[in-house]
């Protein structure tokens, strides 16, 4: 059984008190005793604030993103040992929208997943087809490549560190989730082509999370299908009440 993994990605909302405030509430209402992952992934500037808030809480720390280069004349980059010296356990990679806004292609995801990895960093890997894709039936196509390329010469011990979120891009902060049928369809084919890929330890171990606006009446029956093993939630996760809800589920 793969423990459920909820993590709240709070894209470019929060100051350091909205967030410091929101890590102490979490804290409070978030007793760690269930078997569950949780995380939240602050903005950078929140990040070292929100890991001395969470410290011992038992709630882990993500970064929305991050460079692959090591260090160096990169204006505007952050590294992945800034993120470890940040207190950052994980880190999203290949979000929908640094693929569509910030042209992130899957080559440079493939060395962002690798730089995290080398760093000490769990990825929270990001795919996920538009509506175009889906309405043009290339939904698998979409998800293979993304996975394939993605995960380019990465080996076992590597993707034992990994988190797959499926996230359809039309589902994403509109309000519309992908039905768990929908959903569950994906995700199953994610776990067989992990197993292609791998073996069947690997796919059975790893966590494959589904985002997509996620929320506390979703959420239930999402997490009823046998390969949904978390959620990545974006608007919901801001406000504490809403996101305790859904690590509660
Ligand atoms: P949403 O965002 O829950 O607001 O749809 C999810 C995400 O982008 O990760």
């Amino acid at each position: 059984m793969v423990a459920p993994f909820i993590a709240g990605n709070w894209k470019m909302n929060k100051t350091i008190r909205d967030a410091v405030d929101f890590a102490n509430q979490l804290k409070s209402l978030y007793t760690g005793l269930d078997e569950r992952e949780v995380v939240i992934a602050p903005p950078f500037t929140a990040l070292y604030p929100v890991a001395e808030a969470l410290k011992e809480s038992g709630i882990r720390l993500s970064a929305q993103n991050l460079s692959d280069k090591t260090e160096g004349a990169y204006t505007g980059e952050v590294s992945a040992m800034m993120l470890v010296d940040a207190g950052c356990e994980y880190v999203i990679i290949g979000h929908s929208e640094r693929r569509a806004l910030f042209s992130e292609r899957d080559a440079v995801i493939n060395s962002k997943i690798s730089m995290a990895l080398v760093s000490g960093l769990k990825p929270i890997f990001c795919i996920g087809e538009t509506l175009n894709e889906r309405e043009e039936l290339q939904t698998f196509n979409i998800i293979e490549r993304q996975i394939k390329e993605g995960l380019n010469n990465l080996n076992t011990d590597d993707i034992r560190r990994l988190v797959i979120a499926y996230e359809p891009v039309w589902a994403i902060g509109t309000g519309k989730t992908a039905i768990p049928e929908q959903a569950q369809e994906v995700h199953a084919f994610i776990r067989q082509l992990i197993e292609k890929m791998y073996n069947e330890n690997v796919a059975r171990d790893i966590a494959v999370i589904y985002g997509g606006s996620v929320n506390p009446k979703n959420i239930g029956d999402l997490m009823a299908e046998p390969d949904i093993n978390g959620a990545l939630v974006g608007g919901a996760s801001l406000d504490v009440e809403s996101f305790i809800k859904i690590i509660r589920f």
